[in-house]
This record gives structure tokens, sequence and C-alpha cells, in this order.
């Protein structure tokens, strides 16, 4: 008689605890923390690095650690010639996101550790996913356009260096400042769709490029990080704030999903949305833009009222993006930029200490049955 017992169902796993992780933990009631430390004063004040640092090693960068780290980053930039001469090769309306996966994937195989799933060997090859992501985003995005990638700049850090790869201007150290916070409130979340899908990768001891290749792959989904670009579609659409409320109602009566609202843990609100709003305040003032955080506000009053749905961060990184001056087909590969920190910490923790992730499913098909085939008679080796 078998002993095993039939585990609980959840579908879509809402609830499930699916693994252990020292890396992030989320607090239902708007809590975020990365290794213990509350996300809110590091978004405030600590740079990009110095967190994605934390998230792989586990403990904070003295100043010298944290030079060095900064510098590898840099270093580690430049993207093998053949993977630029593929991104050559992709349509000139392919997604980034697409671009960005597939050239993941393929630099793989210029990379000597690239089977090597060890503790150290993982740490260097999250260094140069993490420089070498945002290269793939800005270099692949102009090649896409006809432009030529910009030289390499290893004095800018991760977020400075965004900027200039993308459009040939250095920021503004306010603009750093920002892209710093967002880069530091997007870099992890537990077990979101696609650090699961590459724990989940990791854990076949596949390595880590097989792993960040299926989040990128999982990220683009709109439900996912995906939503940050159709939810600046949405504020394209509603334009004014006077407009927010008619239109949201006409999308809920024929129950649309809205973009930026909803999430599988926060049902009081996202940790993340205050401080996005704020910098969207303060953006909207910079750039005389001021139209569309009150569109926001207008849509998280209206979807609270009704449907008692809070906004998630993708709501307000829409606008946030747009007055930073980025297209919004690279809203999600922004998010791609700093969430590979967080992968790839995740990676480096299912290795370290490996189970392999393989839930069951509850079947619903067909009882048993007899197989009445075409073969089961003859009748296919007779046609021979
Ligand atoms: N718009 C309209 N209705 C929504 C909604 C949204 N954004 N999010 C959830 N709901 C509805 C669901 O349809 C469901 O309604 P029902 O009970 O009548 O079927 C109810 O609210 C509860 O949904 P819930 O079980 O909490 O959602 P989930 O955990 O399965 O899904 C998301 C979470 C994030 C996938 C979902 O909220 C969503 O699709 N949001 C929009 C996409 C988005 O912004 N994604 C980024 C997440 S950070």
């Amino acid at each position: 008689m078998s002993t095993e017992t039939t585990p609980a169902y959840s579908p879509g796993l809402a609830g499930v605890i699916a693994g252990e992780t020292a890396i992030c933990s989320v607090d239902p009631n708007a809590g975020l923390m990365y290794r213990g430390y509350d996300i809110h004063e590091m978004a405030q004040k600590a740079s990009f690095e110095e967190v994605a640092y934390l998230l792989l090693n586990g403990e904070l960068p003295d100043g010298k650690q944290l030079v060095e780290f900064a510098r590898q980053i840099a270093a580690e930039r430049e993207v093998p010639a053949p993977v630029m001469k593929m991104l050559r090769l992709l349509p000139g309306d392919s997604h980034p996101m697409d671009v960005l996966r597939t050239a993941v994937s393929m630099l793989s195989m210029f990379d000597k550790e690239l089977s090597d799933n060890s503790h150290a060997a993982n740490i260097r090859k999250s260094i140069r996913l993490i420089a070498r992501v945002s290269t793939l985003i800005t270099d692949g995005w102009r090649i896409l356009h006809g432009d030529e990638p910009l030289p390499k700049r290893p004095d800018l850090t991760h977020a400075g260096n965004f900027f200039y790869k993308l459009d040939g201007k250095v920021p503004q150290d306010w603009q750093i400042r920002m892209l710093d916070t967002i880069f530091i409130l997007y870099a992890d979340h537990e077990f979101n769709a696609s650090t699961f899908a590459a724990r989940v990768t990791a854990s076949t001891l596949a390595g880590i490029y097989a792993a960040v290749t299926s989040a990128c792959g999982t990220l683009k989904g709109p439900l996912h990080g995906g939503a940050n670009e159709e939810s600046m579609k949405m504020l394209e659409e509603i334009k004014t704030p006077d407009r927010a409320e008619a239109w949201l109602k006409k999308k809920l009566e024929t129950k649309e999903k809205i973009m930026g609202f909803g999430h599988r843990v926060y049902k009081k609100g996202d940790s993340r949305v205050p401080a996005m709003r704020e910098i969207g305040r303060d953006l909207g003032k910079r750039t005389g833009k001021e139209q569309l955080i009150p569109i926001c506000e207008k849509l998280e009053e209206v979807m609270e009222r009704e449907k008692h749905l809070y906004a998630n961060v993708d709501l307000y990184a829409a606008p946030v993006f747009w007055m930073l001056g980025f297209p919004p087909a690279l809203n999600t590969p922004l998010f791609a930029a700093s969430r590979v920190a967080g992968w790839c910490a995740h990676v480096v923790e299912q290795h370290d200490n490996n189970r392999l992730i393989r839930p069951r499913s509850l079947y619903t098909g067909p009882p048993a049955r007899p197989y009445h085939g075409v073969s089961s008679n003859g009748a296919a080796s007779q046609k021979r």
C-alpha cells in the first residue's frame, strides 16, 4: 500500500512555499528586504552595484570591495564579436526582450566557464552577465534602429553607462541617482515568475546562462515584467487624468485586465510603489510632463474603490521610464538590466544547495481506456 500523501493543490502555485532563500523576503503587508536590509533606505542611498554585491555575496561590500566589484562590472561589459554580429542579423522590428533572450543564450557559448557550476565560477559568470545584459540591451537597441554601438566608457556606473550607451549623452547626476533607485527597487523579489523559472532551470544543473535565458523569456510576459510596457500603452490611450475614471470603468465592465494592478503576494499594495510614485512626481516637475502621474493616481483611486485592487510597481515604472527618456519597448529590458542581479544570486544559491525542482500535477484528462490506434491491428505496417 502506498504511503505517499497527495499534496494540497494550489492553482498557479499561489501561496505555495517552493523553496528556501536567504536573498530576499517579501512581506504581503508591503515590506521588502534584501538580505535583511529594508530596500527603502537602500533605494535612496545605495548604488545598484552595492545592492548587486549584497545579493550575490550575502553581505554589503566595504569601500574597497565595492570599488573592485564596480570595476569588474565595468571591465566585463564588452560582448564577444560573434554575438554582436548576430545582433545585426535580427529583424529591425524584433522585440528587445526577444533580442536579449536570444543573445544571452548565445553568450553562453563564449564563456570558458560555461560548464563550471562551482560557487566561485558562478559569481564570476554573474558579474559578466550583469555587465553584458546591459550592453546587449543598449547596443542591441541601437543596432535594431540602424545606429552603431557607442564606444565603451568604463568610468561610468551601471546606471550611468545604460543612459550613455543608448544615446551617447553622459547623464546628469540626478538622472543616475534616479536610475540607481529604480534598479534597486527592481533588483530582486524572491520567487517571482522569472526568478522561479531561473531556479527550475538551474535545479537540473543546467548552467547560469541557461537559467538567465529562461528568466528572460519569462520576464517578457505581460502578467510579469511585460506589464511595464503595457502600462505605458494604457497611459497613452487615457491621455489626461480627467479621462481616467471613465476609461477604467469601461475596461472593468468588459472584464479586461488592467496592467500595473494586482499582485500575487501583495494584497494591500506593492512596497515599491511609493518610491516609484515619488520619482514620477519629481520627474513630472522636471520634465513638464505633469499629467502622467495624476492619471496613475486616479486609476489607483478608482481601482481600489471598484475592485479593491492596488497598483504594482509597473504602473509607475512606465511613466518614470518615459520621462527619463527611454522608449516604452525598453521598459521590460530595463527591468532585466536590474533583475539579472537577482536571477544570478538565486542561481548561485540554487547550485550551492541544489535539489531538482519537480512538482506534481493534478491529472484532469480521460480515465484509462483501451488503445484503438491505427497500428494496433497492423494497419500501419500493411500500408508500408
Ligand atoms: N485587472 C483587473 N482585474 C484583476 C487584476 C487586474 N490587473 N488583477 C487581478 N484581477 C482580478 C482577477 O481577475 C480576479 O478576479 P476574479 O476573482 O473575478 O476572477 C481577482 O482580481 C483576484 O486575482 P488574483 O487571484 O489576486 O490574481 P493573481 O494572483 O492570479 O494574478 C497578477 C496576479 C499580477 C497576474 C494579476 O493581478 C494581473 O494580471 N495583473 C496585471 C498584470 C501586471 O500588472 N503584472 C505585473 C505584476 S508585478
